[in-house]
């Protein structure tokens, strides 16, 4: 982060602008929105800050810079046409330790002006920096056009009650979750939204009255991160991101997806590594029924589906057993996302009529890959885990009846940046894997189907060349 963003209380405080032109106006226009007192200071002003100077208290010094004016503001922006002058203006700054901003001229800056979105009081403020205002401006429109009307309205009333709220809740963890309850399509918000803001308020009041105030009670959510791309989380599962106190994540999970977590929350890898290295399930669970008891809002955060090779079902069940409230919320897994990512259709009205989701080692079982399994009967079979043990896995898929020549690819860190695809036939999987080092996490999908994806042709007359 090169820049700091902070909001300035400047009302009754001085700002100097330097400038008299359109870019002048803009920004004086919004240094009085905020109650600045501003002086501009120019040689000759246009006719709309004329218009401003008489109708308000605008004072003008209409004169070449003068650099000792910089001194009496506590900010200055330069917004002149000629780049020499802003220079000055900065050199000034600098000088008497004011924080200065010349216009489109970030080199010549000590702070930058954000793109703003104006829902006051709730005000956003975007910057890139100073690297691509356009772009800023674009995530500005964006952001404007799916902020709820609501929001200024929920926000002035939440302001009215927030004494009432703060003696109402004493514990912050209720408090916050009662805002969250808030914002959340609550019937306050409804009615803020059709413009009846007597009906919201009554709604606030009635919330506050039946509100519980003991200590929040703690919860686990157990939530499907998908294969990698963070664009495949849930919007539920996103949802319990942004309001988690603690997340717990598996080693699968990706920085990106952690990046959309609340910034407060605490975060916990507690990943298994290939050598059984790290976490013990069991300090899992001893983990997550603490957080809980403690009154925390937990999301165990696994990578694709917690019910498919997760664990899943193991945790909601001793969660349940000590009375913990657990919310089971589905993920991607990955071999939807790698075969949507490598462009193959796991099922196909001519090639196959149901998929097979195999795990190939760190069943409870054991490690056997027994061949039924892994049988093919008309049907793709979706391998996880297989990659540590393809040369095993080749001989019980061919034992399995598959015959050497079944289209096969292998997907590491399916639909992620670092995403690789190898097609190969069943008959060299094992060789394939070795040969181009594949690393896990890793997908093998084996049947008819995979000849359909892009790239196996071009792939097959490769290895048949
Ligand atoms: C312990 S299992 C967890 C599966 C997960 N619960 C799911 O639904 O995808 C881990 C295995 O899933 C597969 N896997 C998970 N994410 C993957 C990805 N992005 N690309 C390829 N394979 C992946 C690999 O076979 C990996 O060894």
């Amino acid at each position: 982060m090169d820049y700091l963003p902070i909001f300035a209380r400047l009302a009754g405080r001085p700002v100097l602008v330097v400038g008299g032109g359109a870019v002048a106006l803009r920004k004086i226009r919004l240094l009085q929105q905020a109650g600045a007192r501003v002086t501009v200071n120019a040689p000759q002003i246009c006719h709309e800050l004329a218009a401003l100077a008489a109708a308000t208290d605008l004072c003008l010094v209409k004169q070449e810079f003068d650099p000792d004016l910089v001194a009496g503001a506590v900010l200055v922006i330069a917004a002149t046409d000629d780049p020499t002058v802003n220079v000055r203006v900065f050199a000034a700054g600098e000088r008497h330790g004011r924080l200065v901003n010349s216009v489109d001229d970030p080199e010549h800056s000590s702070f930058i002006t954000p793109a703003i979105v104006d829902r006051s009081p709730l005000v956003i403020a975007i910057s890139s920096g100073g690297t691509a205002p356009a772009l800023a401006r674009q995530v500005r429109t964006w952001l404007e056009a799916r902020l709820p009307e609501a929001i200024g309205p929920l926000f002035r009333l939440a302001e009215q009650y927030r004494s009432r709220i703060v003696a109402k809740f004493t514990d912050p963890r209720r408090r916050r979750r009662f805002y969250e309850g808030l914002m959340d399509r609550s019937s306050v918000v409804a009615a803020l939204e059709q413009g009846h803001p007597d009906q919201a308020a009554a709604c606030l009041n009635q919330a506050l009255e039946t509100a519980d105030t003991g200590p929040a009670p703690g919860r686990v959510v157990l939530a499907g991160a998908g294969p990698g791309d963070p664009a495949l989380l849930t919007l539920r599962a996103l949802r319990h991101l942004e309001c988690a106190d603690s997340i717990l994540y598996d080693r699968l999970v990706t920085p990106e997806i952690l990046a959309c977590a609340r910034r407060d929350a605490v975060r916990v890898e507690v990943g298994k590594g290939p050598g059984g290295q790290g976490w013990h399930q069991e300090q899992i669970l001893a983990e997550l029924v603490r957080r809980a008891a403690a009154g925390e809002y937990v999301v165990r955060l696994k990578g694709g589906d917690p019910f498919i090779f997760g664990r899943g079902g193991e945790e909601t069940e001793y969660l349940r057993a000590r009375g913990v409230a657990v919310e089971v919320v589905p993920g991607i897994t990955a071999a939807l996302g790698c075969a949507a990512a490598a462009g193959i259709p796991l099922t196909h009205r001519d090639d196959s009529h149901g998929v097979c989701l195999v795990a190939a080692v760190g069943t409870e079982a054991d490690d056997e890959l027994e061949p039924e399994r892994l049988a093919p009967v008309g049907r793709t079979v979706a391998v996880y885990m297989g990659v540590h043990a393809a040369a095993r896995l080749q001989t019980a898929l061919l034992a399995a009846g598959h015959p050497g020549p079944t289209p096969a690819a292998v997907i590491e860190n399916g639909t992620t940046l670092r995403q690789r695809v190898l097609f190969c036939r069943v008959a060299d999987l094992a060789t394939t894997v070795s040969c181009c080092q594949v690393q896990a996490p890793a997908l093998v999908i084996v049947g008819p189907v995979v000849a359909r994806a892009p790239g196996y042709a071009a792939a097959a007359a490769g290895t048949a060349a």
